[in-house]
């Protein structure tokens, strides 16, 4: 039996893995940790709310006595490291967040962890222990139409501030199995799409601005590639390596669906004008998306000036957690980005809250404005 801390948890990611962990291993004790930025969200992590074995915190994880103390009370003995500023756009638009959460923030949590599990002798520590950082594709840079996808062996060559920022951290986070032996494992995973995602990334803007009959903006010649992963085979992806995979290694996770930007952008709004034109209820709800008066959705579609330093092309080549530990994606890109369009259409109260603030004024009447180490948890 495991005691989990999950940081970033009512983040897309960790929320999906909160879930899938908790329904996977129900004997486990989860915590999670998560300062509920723009990104963060409670209605996320509703189902567990409440019940036995399950603890939210809201703290930063820079609040370096916050995290030791937990690790120590409550007999921690893995880490799976959500918690970052995650969106390229705003990466380019205000770095710092980036620096302060993604590098400074996961070094203190690695202090904490060193705190409380190597620090302490072997009558302290938890053993085993470990420390999964959960990490991004984007820190390989970005490779050209025909070049081979990145494996474990490609050199970080991060190009966004984002990228950059998770480059150092996982350098840190190697640095600190190979100086003082802390457990590690590191996934650097494809781009994933499914429910919770907040609707700045690219399917869940192009979907909530469909029904709302807004522009869909397309960077650049919108020929960019990335490879789409469903959520809950990240989940999957990640609980193997927690299982089975070898300390200090880097395991690179991928969906095997390279698709560009317009092919995606095209595909969603196929779909959505197939519900609406098959559902007489739908059309009611979502009176500006242009299926509700018998046109289609590509007529939003606005090629908008580049992102700079957009990355080309991501792909994966993920031999090597399919061969050492037995993983392939269980969702087809078919078959998921369905249930994910279902999902958005089944929360919509979700997502307007989370776009027009509600959300935000509801957790600032809950803890005050900046309350950031506030301690929530069902046991008072
Ligand atoms: P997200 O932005 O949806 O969620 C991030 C969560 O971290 C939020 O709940 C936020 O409140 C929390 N957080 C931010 N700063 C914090 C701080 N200082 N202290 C505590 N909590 C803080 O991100 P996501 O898309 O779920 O990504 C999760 C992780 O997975 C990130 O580390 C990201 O780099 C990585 N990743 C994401 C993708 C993707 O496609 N989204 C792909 C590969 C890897
Ligand atoms: P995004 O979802 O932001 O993920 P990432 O930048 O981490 O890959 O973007 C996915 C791709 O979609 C990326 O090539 C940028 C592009 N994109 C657009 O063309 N328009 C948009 O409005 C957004 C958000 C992204």
């Amino acid at each position: 039996m495991r005691r989990i801390l999950i940081t970033g948890g009512a983040g897309f990611i960790g929320a999906n893995f909160v879930h899938y962990w908790r329904r996977t291993y129900p004997a486990d004790h989860v915590v999670v940790l998560d300062s509920l930025t723009y990104a963060g969200n409670l209605a996320n992590l509703q189902e567990a709310q409440g019940q036995p074995n399950f603890r939210f915190i809201r703290g930063d994880i820079r609040d370096y006595e916050l995290v030791r103390n937990l690790l120590i009370e409550e007999r921690l003995d893995t880490i799976v490291h959500f918690a970052a500023e995650s969106h390229v756009d705003r990466s380019i638009l205000g770095p710092d967040a980036f620096v302060e959460t993604n590098i400074v923030g996961t070094h203190t949590l690695l202090k904490a962890a060193k705190s409380a599990w190597l620090d302490r002798g072997p009558a302290g520590a938890p053993s085993p222990h470990r420390f999964h950082q959960v990490s991004t594709d984007e820190v390989f840079g970005s490779l050209s139409p025909v070049a081979p996808p990145f494996t474990e062996e490609t050199p970080y060559a991060p190009n966004s501030p984002y990228a950059a920022s998770k480059a150092a951290a996982d350098h840190l986070v190697r640095a600190y199995h190979q100086t003082y032996g802390l457990e590690v494992t590191i996934s650097n995973c494809s781009n994933n799409y499914g429910p919770y995602q907040f609707p700045e990334k690219l399917i869940p803007l192009v979907l909530v601005n469909i029904l709302e009959g807004r522009p869909l903006p397309i960077y650049g010649d919108g020929r960019n590639i990335r490879d789409w992963l469903y959520v809950e085979d990240h989940c999957r992806g990640i609980d193997c390596i927690l299982q089975q995979g070898r300390v200090g290694e880097c395991y690179a996770i991928g969906g095997d669906n390279e698709k560009s930007n317009i092919e995606i952008v095209e595909l969603v709004c196929r779909l959505v004008d197939e519900k609406m034109a098959s559902s007489a209820t739908l059309r009611p709800r979502f009176p500006r998306a242009p299926a509700a008066s018998g046109r289609s959705a590509k007529e939003l579609i606005t090629y908008v000036k580049d992102r700079p330093g957009h990355d080309r092309r991501y792909a994966i080549d993920g031999r090597k957690i399919k061969q050492a530990l037995g993983f392939t994606a269980a969702e087809s890109f078919a078959t998921g980005i369905v249930k994910t369009i279902d999902w958005y259409l089944a929360n919509e109260i979700w997502w307007r809250q989370v776009m027009d603030g509600s959300y935000r004024q509801w957790i600032d009447s809950q803890y005050g404005p900046r309350a950031e180490s506030a301690v929530v948890s069902p046991r008072g």
